[in-house]
Protein backbone atom coordinates (compact mmCIF):
# COMPACT_ATOMS: atom_id res chain seq x y z
CA UNK A 1 0.00 0.00 0.00
CA UNK A 2 1.17 3.61 -0.68
CA UNK A 3 0.33 6.40 1.61
CA UNK A 4 0.34 9.96 1.05
CA UNK A 5 -0.99 12.19 3.56
CA UNK A 6 -1.81 15.88 2.33
CA UNK A 7 -1.88 18.38 5.36
CA UNK A 8 -3.51 21.29 3.64
CA UNK A 9 -6.94 23.04 5.32
CA UNK A 10 -7.95 19.63 5.75
CA UNK A 11 -5.63 16.83 6.36
CA UNK A 12 -6.20 13.70 4.47
CA UNK A 13 -4.97 10.03 3.23
CA UNK A 14 -4.07 9.69 -0.50
CA UNK A 15 -4.19 5.36 -0.13
CA UNK A 16 -2.81 3.58 -3.93
CA UNK A 17 -3.49 -0.14 -3.01
CA UNK A 18 -4.71 -3.30 -5.52
CA UNK A 19 -8.43 -4.07 -4.03
CA UNK A 20 -9.09 -0.93 -2.15
CA UNK A 21 -12.35 -0.38 -3.76
CA UNK A 22 -13.99 -3.83 -2.12
CA UNK A 23 -11.47 -2.58 1.32
CA UNK A 24 -12.82 1.03 1.02
CA UNK A 25 -14.70 0.46 4.67
CA UNK A 26 -11.49 0.27 6.49
CA UNK A 27 -10.49 3.07 5.05
CA UNK A 28 -13.26 5.23 5.77
CA UNK A 29 -13.14 4.13 9.35
CA UNK A 30 -9.44 4.84 9.44
CA UNK A 31 -10.11 8.57 8.48
CA UNK A 32 -13.19 8.94 10.95
CA UNK A 33 -16.02 8.29 8.31
CA UNK A 34 -18.64 5.72 10.14
CA UNK A 35 -21.42 3.78 8.81
CA UNK A 36 -24.88 5.13 9.44
CA UNK A 37 -24.61 7.82 7.06
CA UNK A 38 -25.75 8.87 3.58
CA UNK A 39 -23.18 8.27 0.72
CA UNK A 40 -24.09 9.21 -2.82
CA UNK A 41 -21.77 8.09 -5.24
CA UNK A 42 -21.03 10.12 -8.51
CA UNK A 43 -20.24 9.16 -11.54
CA UNK A 44 -20.60 9.12 -15.37
CA UNK A 45 -22.03 7.00 -17.39
CA UNK A 46 -19.17 5.00 -17.95
CA UNK A 47 -17.59 4.68 -14.51
CA UNK A 48 -20.99 4.42 -12.97
CA UNK A 49 -21.42 0.92 -15.21
CA UNK A 50 -17.88 -0.04 -14.95
CA UNK A 51 -17.55 0.02 -10.89
CA UNK A 52 -20.95 2.02 -9.72
CA UNK A 53 -23.60 -0.75 -9.80
CA UNK A 54 -24.87 -2.82 -7.31
CA UNK A 55 -23.55 -5.83 -7.69
CA UNK A 56 -19.55 -4.20 -8.24
CA UNK A 57 -16.96 -4.71 -5.47
CA UNK A 58 -17.80 -0.84 -4.02
CA UNK A 59 -21.18 -0.55 -3.66
CA UNK A 60 -21.38 -4.11 -1.87
CA UNK A 61 -18.86 -3.26 0.29
CA UNK A 62 -20.22 0.39 1.57
CA UNK A 63 -24.09 -1.23 1.80
CA UNK A 64 -22.72 -4.50 3.20
CA UNK A 65 -20.64 -2.03 6.07
CA UNK A 66 -23.85 -0.33 6.76
CA UNK A 67 -23.97 3.03 4.68
CA UNK A 68 -27.10 4.02 3.16
CA UNK A 69 -26.29 4.24 -0.29
CA UNK A 70 -27.85 6.54 -3.54
CA UNK A 71 -26.21 7.19 -7.04
CA UNK A 72 -26.34 10.28 -9.10
CA UNK A 73 -25.19 9.67 -12.48
CA UNK A 74 -24.57 12.32 -15.20
CA UNK A 75 -23.17 11.81 -19.03
CA UNK A 76 -19.37 11.93 -19.20
CA UNK A 77 -17.52 14.77 -21.06
CA UNK A 78 -16.13 18.21 -20.81
CA UNK A 79 -19.63 19.53 -22.16
CA UNK A 80 -21.19 18.36 -18.83
CA UNK A 81 -18.74 20.16 -16.70
CA UNK A 82 -21.60 22.88 -16.58
CA UNK A 83 -23.50 24.41 -13.36
CA UNK A 84 -26.49 22.58 -14.74
CA UNK A 85 -25.12 19.62 -13.73
CA UNK A 86 -24.13 21.03 -10.34
CA UNK A 87 -27.88 21.85 -10.18
CA UNK A 88 -29.00 18.65 -11.15
CA UNK A 89 -26.49 16.52 -9.00
CA UNK A 90 -27.71 19.73 -5.38
CA UNK A 91 -31.82 19.21 -6.20
CA UNK A 92 -30.49 15.39 -5.95
CA UNK A 93 -29.42 15.69 -2.54
CA UNK A 94 -31.98 18.24 -1.42
CA UNK A 95 -34.71 16.37 -2.82
CA UNK A 96 -33.42 13.23 -1.07
CA UNK A 97 -32.93 14.81 2.28
CA UNK A 98 -29.36 15.01 2.64
CA UNK A 99 -27.70 16.76 5.63
CA UNK A 100 -24.46 17.81 6.58
CA UNK A 101 -23.28 14.83 7.95
CA UNK A 102 -23.74 12.76 4.96
CA UNK A 103 -21.07 12.70 1.52
CA UNK A 104 -20.38 12.22 -1.63
CA UNK A 105 -18.16 9.94 -3.58
CA UNK A 106 -16.62 11.21 -6.69
CA UNK A 107 -16.17 7.88 -8.89
CA UNK A 108 -14.54 8.83 -12.20
CA UNK A 109 -11.61 10.91 -13.75
CA UNK A 110 -10.94 14.87 -13.40
CA UNK A 111 -14.58 15.74 -14.55
CA UNK A 112 -16.17 13.53 -12.53
CA UNK A 113 -14.03 14.53 -9.46
CA UNK A 114 -14.18 18.35 -10.26
CA UNK A 115 -18.04 18.11 -10.66
CA UNK A 116 -18.52 16.36 -7.28
CA UNK A 117 -15.49 18.25 -5.36
CA UNK A 118 -17.85 21.90 -6.02
CA UNK A 119 -20.95 20.27 -5.50
CA UNK A 120 -19.51 19.31 -2.30
CA UNK A 121 -18.35 22.95 -1.41
CA UNK A 122 -21.66 24.58 -1.88
CA UNK A 123 -24.40 21.76 -0.81
CA UNK A 124 -25.49 22.81 2.99
CA UNK A 125 -22.49 25.68 2.56
CA UNK A 126 -19.69 22.40 2.37
CA UNK A 127 -20.35 18.84 2.91
CA UNK A 128 -17.50 15.96 3.16
CA UNK A 129 -16.80 14.18 0.04
CA UNK A 130 -14.38 11.44 -0.91
CA UNK A 131 -12.32 11.31 -4.28
CA UNK A 132 -12.04 7.81 -5.98
CA UNK A 133 -10.09 8.71 -9.44
CA UNK A 134 -10.81 6.33 -12.26
CA UNK A 135 -8.53 7.97 -14.88
CA UNK A 136 -4.75 7.94 -14.94
CA UNK A 137 -4.96 11.63 -15.23
CA UNK A 138 -7.45 11.77 -11.81
CA UNK A 139 -5.00 9.91 -9.38
CA UNK A 140 -1.91 11.70 -10.86
CA UNK A 141 -3.53 15.36 -10.77
CA UNK A 142 -6.89 16.17 -10.23
CA UNK A 143 -8.35 14.21 -6.83
CA UNK A 144 -5.64 15.67 -4.94
CA UNK A 145 -5.34 19.19 -3.78
CA UNK A 146 -9.00 20.13 -3.78
CA UNK A 147 -9.86 22.53 -6.65
CA UNK A 148 -12.86 21.63 -7.90
CA UNK A 149 -14.78 23.51 -10.50
CA UNK A 150 -16.98 23.77 -13.90
CA UNK A 151 -16.62 25.40 -17.40
CA UNK A 152 -18.93 28.50 -17.97
CA UNK A 153 -19.25 29.83 -21.40
CA UNK A 154 -16.25 32.14 -21.41
CA UNK A 155 -13.47 29.14 -20.66
CA UNK A 156 -12.47 26.22 -18.33
CA UNK A 157 -12.71 26.24 -14.61
CA UNK A 158 -13.92 29.58 -14.50
CA UNK A 159 -16.53 28.81 -11.28
CA UNK A 160 -15.46 26.65 -8.31
CA UNK A 161 -14.52 26.28 -5.22
CA UNK A 162 -11.16 25.06 -3.21
CA UNK A 163 -12.61 22.24 -0.96
CA UNK A 164 -10.26 19.56 0.07
CA UNK A 165 -11.60 15.79 -0.28
CA UNK A 166 -11.66 13.63 3.29
CA UNK A 167 -10.13 10.43 1.33
CA UNK A 168 -8.87 9.37 -2.00
CA UNK A 169 -8.29 5.90 -2.71
CA UNK A 170 -7.32 4.69 -6.23
CA UNK A 171 -7.12 0.64 -7.24
CA UNK A 172 -4.83 0.32 -9.85
CA UNK A 173 -6.75 -2.15 -11.07
CA UNK A 174 -9.38 0.44 -12.24
CA UNK A 175 -6.76 1.17 -15.44
CA UNK A 176 -7.37 -1.61 -16.82
CA UNK A 177 -10.51 -0.77 -18.32
CA UNK A 178 -8.76 2.66 -19.66
CA UNK A 179 -8.39 4.08 -22.99
CA UNK A 180 -5.33 4.73 -24.51
CA UNK A 181 -6.03 7.94 -25.33
CA UNK A 182 -6.96 8.74 -21.56
CA UNK A 183 -4.32 6.96 -20.04
CA UNK A 184 -1.96 9.28 -22.56
CA UNK A 185 -4.21 12.47 -20.34
CA UNK A 186 -2.61 11.04 -17.29
CA UNK A 187 0.89 10.64 -18.75
CA UNK A 188 1.09 14.28 -19.96
CA UNK A 189 -0.06 15.46 -16.30
CA UNK A 190 2.40 13.31 -15.27
CA UNK A 191 5.37 14.73 -17.09
CA UNK A 192 4.14 17.91 -16.20
CA UNK A 193 4.87 17.22 -12.19
CA UNK A 194 8.30 15.82 -13.58
CA UNK A 195 8.81 19.11 -14.92
CA UNK A 196 8.05 20.81 -12.25
CA UNK A 197 9.44 19.02 -9.27
CA UNK A 198 10.73 15.82 -9.78
CA UNK A 199 13.01 15.10 -12.67
CA UNK A 200 12.79 11.02 -11.51
CA UNK A 201 9.08 11.09 -12.80
CA UNK A 202 10.92 11.88 -16.43
CA UNK A 203 12.98 8.61 -16.25
CA UNK A 204 10.85 6.61 -14.95
CA UNK A 205 8.56 7.89 -17.65
CA UNK A 206 11.18 7.12 -20.18
CA UNK A 207 11.85 3.73 -18.50
CA UNK A 208 8.14 2.91 -19.33
CA UNK A 209 8.06 -0.06 -21.85
CA UNK A 210 4.37 -0.13 -22.02
CA UNK A 211 1.17 2.54 -21.35
CA UNK A 212 -0.72 -0.85 -19.57
CA UNK A 213 1.64 -1.26 -16.83
CA UNK A 214 -0.95 -0.42 -13.96
CA UNK A 215 1.53 -1.33 -11.03
CA UNK A 216 4.57 1.38 -12.77
CA UNK A 217 1.82 3.77 -13.43
CA UNK A 218 1.03 3.58 -10.20
CA UNK A 219 4.39 4.21 -8.99
CA UNK A 220 4.59 7.32 -10.93
CA UNK A 221 1.52 8.66 -10.06
CA UNK A 222 2.62 8.32 -6.44
CA UNK A 223 5.75 10.65 -7.47
CA UNK A 224 3.61 13.07 -9.26
CA UNK A 225 1.15 13.22 -6.23
CA UNK A 226 3.88 13.91 -3.92
CA UNK A 227 4.53 16.72 -6.06
CA UNK A 228 1.15 18.43 -5.92
CA UNK A 229 1.52 17.74 -1.86
CA UNK A 230 4.27 19.83 -1.31
CA UNK A 231 3.01 22.53 -3.81
CA UNK A 232 -0.72 22.22 -2.25
CA UNK A 233 0.88 22.42 1.41
CA UNK A 234 2.89 25.69 0.61
CA UNK A 235 0.12 27.66 -1.56
CA UNK A 236 -3.73 25.98 -0.79
CA UNK A 237 -5.21 28.73 -2.68
CA UNK A 238 -2.75 29.56 -5.53
CA UNK A 239 -1.66 32.67 -4.74
CA UNK A 240 1.73 31.77 -5.85
CA UNK A 241 3.88 28.62 -5.85
CA UNK A 242 0.56 26.74 -6.85
CA UNK A 243 0.73 28.22 -10.01
CA UNK A 244 3.76 26.05 -11.78
CA UNK A 245 1.29 23.58 -11.74
CA UNK A 246 -0.37 25.52 -14.28
CA UNK A 247 2.62 24.59 -16.52
CA UNK A 248 1.53 24.46 -20.35
CA UNK A 249 -2.06 24.78 -19.08
CA UNK A 250 -2.71 28.62 -20.44
CA UNK A 251 -1.99 27.12 -24.34
CA UNK A 252 -3.99 23.98 -22.85
CA UNK A 253 -7.05 25.84 -22.06
CA UNK A 254 -6.98 27.94 -25.23
CA UNK A 255 -6.60 24.60 -27.34
CA UNK A 256 -9.58 22.96 -25.87
CA UNK A 257 -11.71 25.84 -26.40
CA UNK A 258 -10.75 26.63 -29.36
CA UNK A 259 -11.22 23.07 -29.96
CA UNK A 260 -14.94 22.96 -28.83
CA UNK A 261 -13.34 20.34 -26.50
CA UNK A 262 -12.74 17.74 -29.04
CA UNK A 263 -9.33 17.72 -27.72
CA UNK A 264 -8.86 16.29 -24.45
CA UNK A 265 -7.62 17.87 -21.37
CA UNK A 266 -4.23 16.30 -21.09
CA UNK A 267 -3.86 16.03 -24.97
CA UNK A 268 -4.23 19.71 -24.96
CA UNK A 269 -1.33 20.06 -21.71
CA UNK A 270 0.86 18.19 -24.17
CA UNK A 271 1.02 20.30 -26.55
CA UNK A 272 0.50 23.11 -24.45
CA UNK A 273 3.53 21.86 -22.64
CA UNK A 274 6.16 21.43 -25.41
CA UNK A 275 5.02 25.18 -27.04
CA UNK A 276 6.24 26.59 -23.81
CA UNK A 277 9.46 24.96 -23.74
CA UNK A 278 10.39 25.00 -27.26
CA UNK A 279 9.96 28.99 -27.08
CA UNK A 280 12.18 28.90 -23.60
CA UNK A 281 14.37 26.76 -25.19
CA UNK A 282 14.73 29.78 -28.61
CA UNK A 283 14.64 32.21 -25.97
CA UNK A 284 17.13 30.57 -24.09
CA UNK A 285 15.05 31.43 -20.95
CA UNK A 286 15.34 27.93 -19.43
CA UNK A 287 19.18 27.17 -17.99
CA UNK A 288 19.30 23.74 -20.09
CA UNK A 289 17.70 22.75 -23.23
CA UNK A 290 14.40 21.37 -21.92
CA UNK A 291 12.34 20.81 -25.24
CA UNK A 292 13.89 17.55 -26.64
CA UNK A 293 12.72 15.54 -23.67
CA UNK A 294 8.53 16.20 -23.65
CA UNK A 295 9.29 16.05 -27.71
CA UNK A 296 10.77 12.38 -26.84
CA UNK A 297 8.36 11.31 -24.83
CA UNK A 298 5.26 12.55 -26.69
CA UNK A 299 6.66 10.90 -29.90
CA UNK A 300 7.49 7.86 -28.13
CA UNK A 301 4.15 7.58 -27.02
CA UNK A 302 2.66 8.76 -30.63
CA UNK A 303 0.60 11.63 -28.80
CA UNK A 304 -0.96 13.39 -31.56
CA UNK A 305 1.06 16.68 -31.89
CA UNK A 306 -0.64 18.65 -34.97
CA UNK A 307 -1.08 21.80 -33.86
CA UNK A 308 -4.36 22.76 -35.67
CA UNK A 309 -4.27 26.96 -34.08
CA UNK A 310 -2.08 29.47 -35.53
CA UNK A 311 -0.39 31.76 -32.69
CA UNK A 312 -2.74 34.52 -32.87
CA UNK A 313 -5.41 32.02 -32.47
CA UNK A 314 -4.20 30.78 -29.19
CA UNK A 315 -3.34 34.46 -28.07
CA UNK A 316 -6.61 35.41 -28.90
CA UNK A 317 -8.10 32.77 -27.07
CA UNK A 318 -5.73 32.69 -24.19
CA UNK A 319 -6.30 36.56 -23.12
CA UNK A 320 -10.05 35.90 -23.53
CA UNK A 321 -9.46 34.22 -20.20
CA UNK A 322 -11.26 36.08 -17.64
CA UNK A 323 -8.62 34.25 -15.18
CA UNK A 324 -5.91 36.98 -16.72
CA UNK A 325 -5.94 40.69 -14.70
CA UNK A 326 -4.81 43.83 -16.30
CA UNK A 327 -2.26 43.50 -19.45
CA UNK A 328 0.32 41.27 -18.27
CA UNK A 329 0.15 37.24 -18.05
CA UNK A 330 1.90 35.07 -15.99
CA UNK A 331 3.50 31.68 -18.04
CA UNK A 332 5.24 28.87 -16.22
CA UNK A 333 8.68 28.29 -17.63
CA UNK A 334 10.58 25.46 -17.15
CA UNK A 335 14.52 26.31 -15.54
CA UNK A 336 15.91 22.61 -15.78
CA UNK A 337 13.96 19.32 -16.04
CA UNK A 338 12.25 19.09 -12.33
CA UNK A 339 12.11 22.98 -12.01
CA UNK A 340 10.03 25.76 -13.45
CA UNK A 341 9.48 29.26 -12.34
CA UNK A 342 6.95 31.74 -13.09
CA UNK A 343 7.61 34.43 -15.37
CA UNK A 344 5.15 37.37 -15.91
CA UNK A 345 5.39 39.23 -19.41
CA UNK A 346 3.42 41.99 -21.01
CA UNK A 347 -0.01 40.52 -23.16
CA UNK A 348 1.41 42.27 -26.44
CA UNK A 349 4.43 39.73 -25.94
CA UNK A 350 2.45 36.10 -26.03
CA UNK A 351 1.59 36.02 -29.59
CA UNK A 352 5.59 36.45 -30.22
CA UNK A 353 6.09 34.09 -27.41
CA UNK A 354 4.22 31.38 -29.08
CA UNK A 355 5.03 32.06 -32.30
CA UNK A 356 8.60 31.26 -31.45
CA UNK A 357 7.18 28.00 -29.52
CA UNK A 358 5.61 26.95 -33.23
CA UNK A 359 8.66 27.85 -35.11
CA UNK A 360 11.20 25.75 -32.50
CA UNK A 361 8.42 22.99 -32.47
CA UNK A 362 8.72 22.69 -36.79
CA UNK A 363 12.27 22.24 -36.08
CA UNK A 364 12.13 19.51 -33.87
CA UNK A 365 10.05 17.76 -35.80
CA UNK A 366 12.40 17.38 -38.33
CA UNK A 367 14.70 16.32 -36.34
CA UNK A 368 15.46 12.69 -35.16
CA UNK A 369 15.84 12.73 -31.54
N1 LIG B 1 -9.09 19.85 -10.18
C1 LIG B 1 -7.88 19.72 -10.62
O1 LIG B 1 -6.91 19.98 -9.92
C2 LIG B 1 -7.67 19.22 -12.02
C3 LIG B 1 -6.37 18.86 -12.43
C4 LIG B 1 -6.20 18.34 -13.70
C5 LIG B 1 -7.30 18.19 -14.54
N2 LIG B 1 -8.54 18.56 -14.11
C6 LIG B 1 -9.70 18.38 -14.99
O2 LIG B 1 -9.88 16.99 -15.20
C7 LIG B 1 -10.62 16.82 -16.40
C8 LIG B 1 -10.04 15.68 -17.21
O3 LIG B 1 -10.10 14.51 -16.46
P1 LIG B 1 -9.97 13.08 -17.17
O4 LIG B 1 -8.89 13.10 -18.18
O5 LIG B 1 -9.89 12.08 -16.08
O6 LIG B 1 -11.32 12.99 -18.01
P2 LIG B 1 -12.73 12.28 -17.79
O7 LIG B 1 -13.19 12.41 -16.39
O8 LIG B 1 -13.63 12.77 -18.85
O9 LIG B 1 -12.42 10.76 -18.11
C9 LIG B 1 -12.03 10.41 -19.43
C10 LIG B 1 -12.96 9.34 -20.04
O10 LIG B 1 -12.63 8.08 -19.48
C11 LIG B 1 -13.80 7.42 -18.97
N3 LIG B 1 -13.33 6.63 -17.83
C12 LIG B 1 -13.04 7.06 -16.59
N4 LIG B 1 -12.50 6.06 -15.88
C13 LIG B 1 -12.45 4.99 -16.69
C14 LIG B 1 -11.96 3.67 -16.53
N5 LIG B 1 -11.36 3.26 -15.41
N6 LIG B 1 -12.09 2.81 -17.58
C15 LIG B 1 -12.65 3.21 -18.76
N7 LIG B 1 -13.10 4.45 -18.97
C16 LIG B 1 -12.99 5.33 -17.93
C17 LIG B 1 -14.74 8.53 -18.62
O11 LIG B 1 -16.08 8.07 -18.64
C18 LIG B 1 -14.45 9.53 -19.74
O12 LIG B 1 -15.17 9.18 -20.89
C19 LIG B 1 -10.60 18.14 -17.12
O13 LIG B 1 -11.86 18.76 -17.02
C20 LIG B 1 -9.56 18.95 -16.36
O14 LIG B 1 -9.83 20.33 -16.41
C21 LIG B 1 -8.73 19.07 -12.88
ZN1 LIG C 1 -4.32 19.84 -15.96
Amino acid sequence: MIKITVSASKEYDVVMERGALSGIPALMEEAGIIPGKKLCIVADETTNRLFGGESCDLWQALAGAGFDMYRYVFEGGEKSKTMNTITGLLNYLADNRFSRSDMLIALGGGIVGDVTGFAAASFLRGVDYIQIPTTLLAIVDSSVGGKTGVNLDAGKNLAGAFWQPSLVVFDPYVLDTLSYDAMLDGIAEAVKAGFIGDRAIIDEINALTSAADSDFLTEIAARAVEVKRIVVEEDERDTGSRQLLNFGHTLAHAIEKLSDYRISHGHAVAMGMVIVSSAADALEWSEEPCSDSIWTILTRFKFPLDYPYSARELTRAALADKKIRGNEITLVIPRIVGKCRLKTIPTDQLEGFISCGIQQLEQLKGKDI
